[in-house]
């Protein structure tokens, strides 16, 4: 980042915030809106899901901050960007090895099978009708 001219800076920080505003929110959108819901249900209780919400909210207002950031100060725009990097990867780390394990042992104790999940927590999840 400190060996980049300030344009290729501020190309980098659109790049990435575009792809965290247009690609990762539309994602953490249909998650809050049909996964942790009935991951929520499944778990018997509907605060299961909220700090996944919260991990969310937390990273919006992280690629906000990126976004108002001026190119110029390298060392905020390090902070927000590692800032990120450790939300996100935590988030990751939270739906693959905790959530998802419990939605496996749910969902194979159901005699009416699988709920139609991807198995893939980051793929397009399709819930059956
Ligand atoms: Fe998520």
């Amino acid at each position: 980042m400190p060996s980049l001219s300030e344009e290729e800076r501020h190309e980098l920080i659109e790049r990435i915030v575009s792809f965290l505003r247009d690609d990762l929110a539309t994602h953490a959108e249909s998650e809050g809106r049909d996964l942790y819901p009935h991951v929520a249900r499944l778990l018997g209780d509907p605060r299961a899901t909220k700090p996944m919400v919260y991990d969310h909210d937390a990273i919006r207002q992280v690629t906000a901050r990126l976004q108002e950031a001026d190119s110029q100060d390298v060392s905020l725009l390090q902070e927000l960007l590692y800032g990120l990097h450790a939300l996100i990867t935590v988030h990751f780390r939270k739906e693959e090895e905790l959530y998802l394990p419990l939605l496996d042992c749910k969902i194979s104790e159901r005699p009416d099978g699988p709920y139609g999940f991807s198995a893939d927590v980051h793929q397009p999840h399709v819930l059956n009708p």
